[in-house]
């Protein structure tokens, strides 16, 4: 099977390094692909929210199979222009991905699909957001309508933030993503990630996560898009795991299919826990980054077949084969990201780390030059291990980063804290 990755970042290199292992992976290749990955399969250099370009390249590489890794190609409508010319895609369709591209959508389904989740206001001017919030009070949370890139989120303390994010946001500081704003109750409680396949008709729940998406030690600083990551989730117990599905998963997926748009894909349900009861922060319809990279380090090359049996609506006979296991993943991300950061710092020792089922260095950020590994975005490598404990797996992915030689990076040193 020729198989075409769709991404650049640690997601997909995780994507990349499970499906390798999978006997029935003959070419794969990645598009566009990054330093870590062209190690492991070939990468091309196409445009992939440009779906007519992406099919022309997969029928001239006889590609069988296109798994779509971030949001914006899927946002796009360029795994429908894959289906229609007649590719086997895994990702949803345009339609479904609003799921993620629009918190006012997916605010419309739960409240279709009673799925217990925030109060909220849809705002549609910066007035009405501001009368919301004065009727509503504080701590609030002031969401940006459309995709901006994880960072269209204010948890707002006081009045005054409030309505300095409401101002933003409608000053257009998060682009077309902020002209309209979804007002949101505060929720207190833990927070997991849970993940779940669906091919439209059946799903199949395949894992659990937490990460941690502050920059900084003790969940301080800005808002990231997520530091590390552990998995599973112990907060999810096989009951709460139960409830999410019957309460929240089911009833949002049986809700798309009523609405003729079945969702098809992975759904990336984002769940606060307050006193053992589930409720929905947020969907996204991928792969969550950098929980993608310990689910793959426990999944496996096993992770072919089942996307594989989700894209063609088989997967009533599939099941997860899970090993008693865990895995942590450490990001180190250039100095002052998520503000600015340099570009083109080398990064040393990278070939000394050991390459195997429990560990993985996978890169998002990097690029090659003259030999030498050098970062180019701002989270750069996702350290992942794998264990019999929690512990273990956050032992081996430590003694990694330490010994991962980049002075102009830096990283968590307390992921995991929770669980362990
Ligand atoms: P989102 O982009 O919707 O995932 O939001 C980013 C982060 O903001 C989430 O992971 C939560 O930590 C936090 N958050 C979002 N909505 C709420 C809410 N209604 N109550 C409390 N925290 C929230
Ligand atoms: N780590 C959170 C996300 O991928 O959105």
């Amino acid at each position: 099977m020729n198989i075409l990755i769709l991404g650049s970042g640690g997601r997909e290199h995780s994507l990349a390094w499970a499906i390798k292992q999978n006997p029935k992976c003959d070419r794969l290749i990645v598009a566009p692909g990054n330093a870590g990955i062209a190690a492991i399969a070939d990468c091309a250099d196409i445009n992939i929210l440009d779906g007519g370009a992406v099919a022309v390249f997969a029928e001239e590489n006889a590609v069988d199979f296109i798994i779509v890794g971030p949001e914006a190609p899927l946002a796009a409508g360029v795994a429908d222009r894959l289906r229609s010319a007649g590719f086997l895609v895994f990702g949803p369709s345009q339609a479904a991905a609003q799921l993620e591209a629009s918190k006012s959508f997916t605010k419309d389904v739960c409240t279709d699909a009673k799925a217990p989740t925030a109060a909220y206001q849809h705002c549609k001017t910066a007035e009405a957001a501001k009368d919301c919030v004065r009727t509503q009070g504080t701590p609030i949370v002031i969401k940006a309508d459309g995709l901006a890139a994880g960072k269209g989120v204010i948890i707002a303390m006081t009045e005054d933030e409030a309505f300095a994010a409401i101002d933003d946001m409608f000053d257009g500081s998060f682009g077309t993503a902020g002209a309209e704003v979804v007002i949101e109750e505060f929720m207190e409680g833990e927070e997991a990630s849970f993940f779940i396949l669906s091919d439209g008709k059946t799903i199949l729940p395949i894992g659990t996560a937490q990460d941690h998406k502050r920059a900084f030690d003790g969940d301080q600083g800005p808002n990231t898009g997520g530091m590390g990551a552990y998995s599973p989730a112990p907060i999810m117990t096989p009951k709460l795991t139960q409830t999410a599905l019957r309460e929240i998963i089911q009833p949002t997926m049986d809700e798309m299919a009523k609405r003729g748009t079945p969702f098809q894909g992975v759904l990336f349900a984002g769940l606060m826990i307050e006193n053992g009861w589930p409720r929905l922060v947020e969907y996204n319809v991928r792969f969550g980054d950098p929980e993608c990279q310990c689910l793959m380090m426990r999944l496996g090359g096993q992770v072919l077949d089942l996307l594989q049996a989700c894209s063609e609506q088989r997967l009533h006979e599939v099941q997860v084969k899970w090993a008693d296991d865990h895995a942590l993943t450490v990001v180190m991300a250039a100095n002052g990201y998520p503000g600015a950061y340099e570009k083109g710092t080398p990064i040393h020792n990278l070939d000394a780390q050991p390459e195997d089922s429990q560990h993985m260095v996978f890169h998002a950020g990097t690029g090659e030059k003259g030999g030498q590994i050098i970062a180019t975005g701002g989270r750069v490598l996702s350290v992942t291990a794998r264990g019999t404990t929690l512990a273990e797996a956050h032992e081996k992915a430590y003694a990694m980063a330490h010994s991962i030689d980049w002075p102009d990076g830096f990283y968590r040193s307390d992921i995991g804290w929770r669980a362990l």
